[in-house]
C-alpha cells in the first residue's frame, strides 16, 4: 500500500511527481505529500502535505508556485497512525525527507533508541525512525549512500524508500525490501515509483529493482547496487503498457471502464485459442508437462477475489482433471503448520503479483519443500511471479478501481485452461471433451458481452438494494464461490454488510435473520443442483425474505411478489461462474453508485496489499 515517486532531472519534477501520484493513488489516498530541494545546490528543503486526494496536494503546489528538478512524493495507506497532515510523508529529520512504502516491525525500538538519542518525532509513524535513522548514520557515514546502507541494515520489515537532503541536489537515494520499486530512464532524467504507470509519462525504458537493491539516481545516471554495497547490473526492460490504458476515458469509473473491458480482457487472456486445435501445457511454462503429470495434488494460495477464483477452481480440478485441490486464504496458510507434500503444484493467484501475504504464503510453501509453483498473474515483472517456477500472465490490462471485476474473470479463464491442461496431461480429458471446452472458452468473450447487456434490469434492482442495511448471497457448487464474490463486491464499494452462504447451510442458522429487510440474492443457473436451491429459495420465501433470482436458461422460476428474476442469455455449463459474476459486480457498482460512495476508492481499503 502507499504509493512513492521520485524524479530528478534537468527541468521542473513537481509536474511528474503530482501526476505520478495521480496514478498511484489506487494504492493509497487518505494524504498526500512531496518534498523537494531548491534554492543553489539544494540548500533549501520544501514539503507539502495534504490530507485527502493527491488533487489537494496539487492545488497547493499550484498556489506556491513550486518548482524544482530534484523531489519525492507519496500517497498514503495509513498503518501507523490516522490519516492527517502530521503523518503524512515525506517525513523529515533535520532537512533529511524521506518517503516510504511498506510496514518497518521494529519500529518501536528504533524509535525508543532514536528518542533516547535526542531525536524529536512529531508523527505516529513508522517511517519516521528511518529519517532520523539514516540523518544518524550521516554522522559516522558521511555519504548519503553509506548511511542509507547503514539504515536498511537495521531495518525489519518491508519497504520501498526514496530519500533526498538538503546540501544535494545532485541525487535521489532509493531502497527496495518487500515492497515494489521500479526506475525509470529517460534524456531528461532519471526516476523511480512503486509501479511503471506512475513512469509512463516520461519514459518506457523501466528496470526494476530486486529485493535487497538500493540506487543512487542523478541527473545523467542511476548506479544500482546491493544493499552491501556490490554494485549489481538490473536489465532495462521497455514496457509495452499503453499510457490509455491507465485512463479513465469515457467512463465514469474504474470499476465501471473494468466490467465492461471483460471482454476484450478475457479475449486477451485467451488470444492463444484462436488458432489452436488443443490445449498444450506449455502455456504454463515449459516444465509444466513435466509437473503436471508428477503431481498428486493441487495447493491454491491467494486473498481477497483472487482466493475466490481458487475456490472455484477447486470444483474443476477435481471435477475434470481428477486432482485433489485443496484452496487456503494466504494470510493464514503462512502461519500454519501445514502437512506438505512435495508432490504438490502450489498455485497462487494475484492481480498485482505483490500481494504481502499470498507472497509469503509461497515462499512458506517453497521452504516446507513444495517447489513446483505456478503464479497467475496480471502483473508480469511482479514479486509473486518472480518467485515461481511456472507462470501464466492473464491479460486483462491494468486495474485500477480497487474492486476487483476483469482480473478475477481472466483469473477463471486462466484457471479453466490450467484445469483442461492438467486434465490432458493427466489422462481425464477426451478429445471431444477437450473440443467442447475450447469452444466454450473462445465464445466467452462474447456471452460476457452478452451478460452486460442486462445492466439496465440489474440497475433497477440496484434502486432497491441501496436502501437495504443487510443482504444474503446464496449459491451452491461451483457457483457457492461465486456468490461469496457477489458479497465481497457489494461491501466493499457499497458498504452495505453482506454474508455469503452455501444454499445448503441456510437452515443451520443464518434462516434466522431473513426477514423482510433481509434481500437474498441466489446463484441459480440450470446445473445439477437446482432442484434443492429451489427448495431452499422456498426457505426463504416462507419466511417474507424478498429473493432476487440470477437464473438462466431452463431454471424456469416464474417472478412472483418477492421474487424477482434476471434471466442470463444461456447456461454456460462448466464456466457459468464466469457469466454469473457479471450482474454480482454490476449491482455491487450500481448501489454503490446510488449510495454516493467513492466507487473506485472504498473508505479504508488500498488496490495493492503489500503489508501484512
Ligand atoms: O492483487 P491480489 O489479487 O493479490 O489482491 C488480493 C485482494 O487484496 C483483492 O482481490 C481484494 O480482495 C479486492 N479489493 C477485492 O475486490
Amino acid at each position: 500500500m502507499c504509493g512513492i515517486v521520485a524524479a530528478i532531472a534537468g527541468q521542473n519534477i513537481v509536474p511528474v511527481l503530482l501526476e505520478g501520484l495521480r496514478k498511484l493513488e489506487y494504492r493509497g489516498y487518505d494524504s498526500a505529500g512531496l518534498a523537494v530541494l531548491n534554492g543553489a545546490q539544494g540548500t533549501q528543503l520544501r514539503r507539502l502535505r495534504a490530507v485527502g486526494r493527491v488533487a489537494e496536494l496539487a492545488a497547493q503546489a499550484d498556489e506556491q508556485k513550486l518548482d524544482a528538478a530534484i523531489g519525492i512524493a507519496h500517497t498514503r495507506w495509513a498503518t501507523h497512525g490516522v490519516p492527517s497532515e502530521r503523518n503524512a510523508h515525506p517525513h523529515i529529520s533535520d532537512g533529511l525527507a524521506v518517503v516510504h512504502n511498506g510496514i518497518i516491525e521494529n519500529f518501536e525500538p528504533l524509535r525508543a533508541r532514536l528518542t533516547g538519542l535526542g531525536y524529536t518525532f512529531t508523527s505516529e509513524t513508522d517511517t519516521e525512525v528511518i529519517a532520523h535513522l539514516v540523518r544518524h548514520h550521516l554522522k559516522n557515514h558521511p555519504d548519503l549512500v553509506d548511511a542509507v546502507r547503514a539504515t536498511c541494515g537495521e531495518l525489519i520489515g518491508a519497504y520501498a524508500i526514496a530519500i533526498v537532503t538538503e546540501g544535494e541536489d545532485s541525487r535521489v537515494v532509493v531502497a527496495r525490501h518487500g515492497s515494489p520499486l521500479v526506475l525509470g530512464q529517460s534524456d531528461s532524467g532519471n526516476y523511480a515509483a512503486s509501479d511503471t504507470s506512475a513512469l509512463l509519462q516520461v519514459t518506457r525504458n523501466m528496470i526494476y529493482l530486486e529485493d535487497g537493491d538500493m540506487a543512487e539516481l542523478t541527473r545523467d545516471a542511476m548506479r544500482i547496487m546491493r544493499l552491501d554495497g556490490t554494485p549489481v547490473a538490473r536489465p532495462v526492460q521497455v514496457s509495452q503498457l499503453s499510457a490509455d490504458a491507465v485512463e479513465l476515458g469515457s467512463y465514469r469509473h474504474y470499476m465501471q471502464k473494468e466490467i465492461f473491458e471483460q471482454p476484450a480482457a478475457l479475449s486477451n487472456t485467451l488470444e492463444m485459442l484462436a488458432q489452436a486445435r488443443s490445449i498444450t501445457p506449455n502455456l504454463f511454462g515449459v516444465e509444466a508437462d513435466n509437473v503436471f503429470r508428477s503431481v498428486r495434488r493441487v495447493l491454491v494460495l491467494a486473498c481477497g477475489t483472487s482466493f475466490h477464483a481458487g475456490l472455484v477452481a477447486r470444483y474443476w480440478l477435481e471435477d475434470i482433471a481428477g486432482i485433489e485441490c485443496t484452496v487456503e486464504i494466504a494470510s493464514e496458510y503462512r502461519y500454519r503448520k501445514p502437512v506438505a507434500d512435495p508432490d504438490t503444484l502450489v498455485v497462487t493467484i494475484s492481480q498485482s503479483g505483490e500481494t504481502a501475504d499470498t507472497l509469503a504464503a509461497l515462499k512458506y510453501a517453497k521452504s516446507l519443500g513444495m517447489t513446483r509453483t505456478l503464479a497467475i498473474c496480471n502483473v508480469p515483472e511482479s514479486a509473486i511471479v518472480r518467485e515461481s517456477s511456472l507462470r501464466f500472465i492473464t491479460r486483462a490490462g491494468p486495474e485500477i478501481g480497487v474492486a476487483s471485476t476483469k482480473a478475477y474473470t481472466t483469473q477463471l479463464a486462466a484457471l479453466a485452461l490450467l484445469t483442461l491442461a492438467m486434465a490432458k496431461t493427466r489422462g481425464t480429458l477426451s478429445v471431444a471433451q477437450e473440443e467442447k471446452y475450447l469452444g466454450a472458452l473462445r465464445h466467452l468473450p462474447g456471452a460476457v458481452t452478452r451478460v452486460l447487456e442486462l445492466e439496465p434490469q440489474i440497475q433497477a434492482w440496484a434502486e432497491r438494494f441501496a436502501m437495504k442495511h443487510h443482504a444474503l448471497f446464496l449459491g451452491r457448487g461451483q457457483h457457492y464461490p461465486i456468490a461469496l464474490e457477489g458479497a465481497l463486491k457489494l461491501k466493499e464499494i457499497s458498504y452495505i454488510h453482506a454474508e455469503a452462504y452455501p444454499a445448503g447451510e441456510l437452515k443451520h442458522g443464518p434462516l434466522a435473520l431473513v426477514d423482510r429487510d433481509m434481500p437474498v440474492i441466489a446463484i441459480a443457473p440450470n446445473d445439477a443442483l437446482i432442484e434443492k436451491l429451489k427448495s431452499n429459495i422456498q426457505e426463504v420465501r416462507a419466511r417474507g425474505g424478498e429473493l432476487y433470482v440470477i437464473a438462466d436458461a431452463g431454471t424456469e422460476m416464474a417472478e412472483g411478489e418477492g421474487v424477482h428474476i434476471l434471466n442470463m442469455p444461456e447456461n454456460y455449463g462448466l464456466l457459468s461462474p464466469v457469466l454469473h459474476v457479471v450482474p454480482l459486480q454490476l449491482l455491487a457498482y450500481h448501489a454503490a453508485l446510488v449510495k454516493g460512495t467513492d466507487v473506485d476508492k472504498p473508505r479504508n481499503l488500498a488496490k495493492s496489499v503489500t503489508v501484512e
